[in-house]
């Protein structure tokens, strides 16, 4: 696989204090949603560094973390060796292009990933298959923006998205109990210095039985 923009930036990605706190409201909105148990086996897709997954993490029993960026799982990996965490593991996957290689989990998660995604409804149905009957979803991502969150467009396929759209493509996908709220809102300067909102929705369903 080709090194990424993210394998670049991989290294100060967390160096950023708004990344961190947008992970862990995110992972607070999730945990007030998901009735989370702590024999769960999760998948964070697009993992990056962790931020969402080590979050989640005191609630479930285990959680794969997947990315298509050997650069962001490597911080990762680097994070978990040092404070000595033995329920995370690490694997490659690049969700806009093949299926995920394991299956059969009861929550997958996502943070800030869709909007990278080309093809967010052929992405949305790998990631629904990679849950068992039954199994939970919940996938936070900017709403529909114009264009001004990355200073950077380079990996930016969609300015966020409309939820509705979301939900339509989850029931396409096969899941039941889709429901959408409002993670958090981020607030955040444009390039101009003008303080800008930026809603985060957070959309929760089932694979269905
Ligand atoms: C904005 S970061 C969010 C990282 C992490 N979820 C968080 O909340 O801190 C987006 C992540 O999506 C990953 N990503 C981009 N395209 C991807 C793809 N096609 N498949 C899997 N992951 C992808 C990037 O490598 C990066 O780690």
């Amino acid at each position: 696989m080709s090194p990424s923009i993210f394998d670049h930036r991989a290294a100060e990605w967390d160096n950023n204090p708004g990344r961190v706190a947008i992970a862990q409201n995110i992972a607070a909105a999730m945990l007030k949603a998901l009735p989370c148990e702590r024999t769960w086996r999760a998948l964070d897709c697009g993992a990056g560094t962790g931020l969402l997954t080590l979050n989640l993490l005191p609630h479930l029993a285990e959680i794969c973390a997947t990315d298509s960026s050997a650069g962001m799982l490597e911080q990762l990996r680097k994070k978990i060796a040092a404070a000595g965490i033995r329920n995370v593991t690490t694997q490659l996957w690049d969700a806009d292009a093949e299926a995920c290689p394991q299956a059969s989990f009861d929550l997958v998660c996502s943070s800030m990933v869709l909007h990278h995604l080309r093809d967010t409804p052929a992405a949305l149905q790998r990631i629904v298959a990679a849950l068992r009957p039954g199994g939970w979803l919940a996938l936070a991502d900017l709403e529909t923006e114009d264009g001004s969150f990355h200073p950077d467009p380079a990996g930016v396929h969609h300015h966020g998205f409309a939820p509705e759209n979301i939900a339509c493509w989850l029931s396409a996908a096969g899941c039941t109990d889709i429901a959408l709220s409002t993670a958090y809102t981020i607030v955040k300067p444009d390039a101009t210095g003008t303080q800008h909102r930026y809603p985060v929705f957070l959309a929760t369903a089932r694979r269905a039985h």
